[in-house]
């Protein structure tokens, strides 16, 4: 019998190990813990332990023998608790055997062995338990071959999938977000099942779907979440502004692309470029105005007029539904979904000074990443039109370099104040300085006049002129 005490040289381990002893409890580590182990997946931040008795105890006695005796947090109702060591959280509960009712997540809890708590998880690479009691340290208990699954990169369900996706419908989230992930297949009678129960998708909460649906988006490629999403009937529970884009219309010989797929290349793409969480859900949702707005014209053919403004709207109500934050972070995704087609429109004009000031103006520090953005959203399988479309963007680029430098319109301050305005023609508060004030600003965006206080002056002045205003200073 092969044994895995290596991967069992955390010092808690050992702690946990003669707490087991001293309460003469049956313990074991499980879960992502081992999965990730035998995945070589980088260092893990928190750790699953159960016992064959009271996890609660055990956690108890863990604390009692750690040096820093950390707090317990005790969750009586779920029989489960959970302390801090070193740099893990280490969540305690004993074995059981479970049920769940048809509306809930929440299960009846019994006390049950190792392989009853083995049974209720959710699949067989999860199931992998190691033996933390002392005679048998480092033992590895895998009655459903995760082993075997971790190698073939299969997930797959302990027991008859349709109960336990049923149990707990998180679960076919979680099988698409690990799939996703970990570049796994789902097993075919598992996929079924998924389908089959996606409507059960009603009872979780909403910030545990959100979760899920940051991870697959963090993924290299979230498309193949995305699209087992749309394969196993979710996504429309989820994203139905991502469903509403698929298909593709034909009128009069004349069709469009398919949006939905279309949005997942870009998806795809942006991931090779970026981290940053809430520029990859910009990239999935910067085309979702395009469903309500489409429109065919004999003329013209399709077009999708106001998508961006139509679909920054959509993404305020996309976030309040699914109980996102309605912070800094769904601005962000707003303005860059409301901005999305900006530099496409210069790109594929003469590039004027003027049109990129204004959308350094308009971006601000968003600028970069709104160009990330539409980098990410050429997907034509077109390889002149690919090289043209991206030798357009690295023109943009770098006049937005060369303009900035010069114009410092990036975070733009007005040369001249109100206040100043106010003392120059002896006004009080009033429209005349707001007419004044945007008339200077203008001029700067249009290059009449560099971002500069005395050439702004002088066109204060000017302007306070043709105004009929005298100047008292
Ligand atoms: N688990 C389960 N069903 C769930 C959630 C969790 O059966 N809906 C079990 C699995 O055995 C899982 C373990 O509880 O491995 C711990 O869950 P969690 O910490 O949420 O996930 P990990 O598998 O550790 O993976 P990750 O941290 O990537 O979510």
């Amino acid at each position: 019998m092969q044994n895995y005490q290596d991967a069992l040289s955390h010092p808690i381990f050992e702690y946990i190990g003669e707490a087991a002893e001293n309460l003469n409890l049956e313990t074991y580590v499980i879960g992502g813990f081992v999965r990730d182990y035998f995945l070589k997946r980088g260092k893990p931040k928190d750790v699953d332990i159960v016992a064959v008795g009271s996890g609660i105890a055990l956690a108890e006695e863990v604390a009692k023998l750690l040096p820093h005796q950390p707090k317990v947090q005790v969750f009586k109702t779920y029989g489960t608790a959970m302390l801090r060591a070193f740099d893990m959280e280490v969540e305690f509960v004993g074995a059981r055997k479970e049920s769940y009712s048809e509306n809930s997540r929440k299960p009846f809890v019994e006390a049950g062995s190792l392989q009853d708590d083995q049974n209720r998880r959710d699949f067989t690479i999860n199931a992998l338990a190691l033996q933390l009691n002392k005679e048998n340290f480092g033992k590895l208990l895998d009655p459903f071959h995760g082993l075997d699954h971790l190698q073939q990169k299969l997930l797959k369900t302990p027991l008859d999938p349709d109960i336990t996706y049923s149990d707990d419908p998180l679960r076919m989230l979680r099988a698409i977000r690990f799939a996703t992930q970990l570049n796994f297949k789902i097993e075919t009678e598992s996929l079924d099942a998924i389908t089959r129960n996606h409507k059960r998708i009603k009872i979780i909460s909403k910030e545990r779907i959100v979760d899920e649906l940051h991870k697959i988006l963090l993924a290299e490629k979230p498309s193949v979440g995305f699209a087992l999403l749309n394969k196993t009937k979710l996504l429309p529970f989820i994203l139905p502004e991502l469903s509403a884009l698929k298909g593709i219309d034909e009128k009069e010989g004349q069709r469009h692309k398919d949006n939905f797929w279309h949005t997942l290349e870009v998806v795809d793409n942006i991931a090779q470029n970026t981290d940053n969480l809430w520029l990859r859900w910009a990239a999935l949702l910067h085309d979702i105005g395009k469903a309500p707005t489409k429109r065919f014209h004999k003329k013209i053919g399709w077009t999708f007029h106001g998508h961006e403004f139509v679909g920054a709207k959509m993404v305020f109500k996309l976030f309040k539904r699914l109980k996102m934050p309605l912070n800094e972070k769904m601005k962000y995704v707003q303005k860059l979904v409301l901005m999305s087609s900006r530099p496409i429109a210069i790109s594929e004009e003469n590039v004027t000074d003027s049109a990129v000031r204004r959308l350094i103006f308009d971006a601000g520090n968003y600028i970069e990443d709104l160009m990330t953005l539409c980098e990410a959203d050429i997907t034509t399988k077109n390889p002149k039109r690919y090289k043209k479309y991206h030798n357009n963007f690295k023109i943009v680029r770098k006049k937005i370099k060369e303009v900035e430098e010069r114009d410092h319109v990036r975070n733009f301050q007005p040369p001249i104040s109100g206040d100043e305005i106010m003392k120059t023609f002896g006004l009080k508060p009033s429209r005349e300085i707001g007419i004044i004030k945007s008339a200077i600003k203008e001029a700067i965006l249009e290059g009449e006049i560099p971002n500069e206080y005395e050439a702004a002056k002088k066109f204060m002045l000017e302007k306070g002129q043709k105004m009929g205003l005298t100047t008292v200073a």
